[in-house]
């Protein structure tokens, strides 16, 4: 995979996009390449995952040079691309394991939507965010139900419209961004994360992902059995009664090393 710099230290996995003289931006290579990554990922036993950018910046969305050559396209051909492209989003979407997103420079539209799809997004305090799609005449299409379920419909109809750049503070402030630092400290602070949950347990992460996806938005009596059904099977599992053993016996449990 060459646009990609893939590093796996134990149970920690980092990716970082690598097309550093376009700011990272995505045509279809990156997508296919970041898509076979979050497979390759999700079958693997890594634990937490990192997502960045080489270079200086994160992530300037799609490729404007390839997105300006679809008008060349079929439209069959032009609707395989976009699917491969929400295909890319969905894979990173539901990975089984954490992905935190390290941010610095710029996370322009697709690559705001990068920053969607994270779990935990660590930020550079003068990092620059932007559904900018609308300044050029497009949309943020493919990315709009993870910005818009994660930033709210206020924020979305605001910044989409408006297509403004906007700072970490401000992205922090709508929800997408939780920790902002100076770049210096980023790696410090991703690592306070990793840290954090190398020592919850590696199924009740998955679980809690999926148990996230499926009551959002929905209201709580219409999930009340699924609800009552994943702690039921949870607390019999092997990971659930380990950990409840081991504080109850004062020890770590075993997935922390
Ligand atoms: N698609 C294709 N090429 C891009 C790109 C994109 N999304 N973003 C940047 N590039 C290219 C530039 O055209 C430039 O190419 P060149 O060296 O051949 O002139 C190169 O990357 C460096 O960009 P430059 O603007 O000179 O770098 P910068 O560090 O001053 O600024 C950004 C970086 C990301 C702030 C700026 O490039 C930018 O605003 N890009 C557009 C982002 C955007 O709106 N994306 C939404 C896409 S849907």
């Amino acid at each position: 995979m060459t646009t990609l710099l893939i590093n796996r230290s134990g149970p920690v996995v980092r990716v970082a996009l690598n097309r550093p003289e376009v700011r990272n931006a995505f045509n279809e290579d990156v997508i296919a390449d970041l898509t076979a990554w979050a497979a390759s990922v999700a079958a693997s036993d890594a634990r937490v995952a990192i997502l960045s950018g080489a270079g200086k910046a994160f992530c300037a969305g799609a490729d404007l040079s390839w997105m300006s050559k679809m008008a060349g396209y079929s439209q069959e051909e032009n609707e395989h691309d976009a699917r491969q492209m929400a295909a890319m989003f969905n894979a990173l979407d539901t990975l089984p394991i954490p992905l935190i997103g390290r941010i610095h420079g710029a996370a322009l539209g697709g690559g705001t939507g990068l920053a969607a799809v994270c779990d935990i997004v660590v930020a550079a305090k003068d990092a620059v965010f932007g559904f900018t799609e609308a300044k050029l005449g497009i949309l943020p299409a493919v990315i709009s139900p993870f910005a818009v379920r994660k930033i709210g419909v206020s924020s979305a109809r605001e910044l989409f419209l408006t297509a403004a750049r906007f700072s970490a503070a401000r992205a922090k402030d709508i929800g997408l961004v939780h920790t902002v630092t100076p770049e210096v400290s980023l790696d410090a602070a991703v690592d306070g994360y990793v840290n954090e949950l190398l020592t919850s347990a590696p199924e009740a992460i998955a679980g809690a992902k999926r148990l996230i996806a499926t009551v959002a938005g929905r209201a709580p009596i219409d999930v009340a059995e699924v609800t009552a059904q994943t702690i039921a099977q949870r607390r019999v599992s092997d990971e659930g009664q380990e950990g409840m053993r081991a504080f109850l016996e004062k020890r770590p449990a075993r997935w922390i090393s």
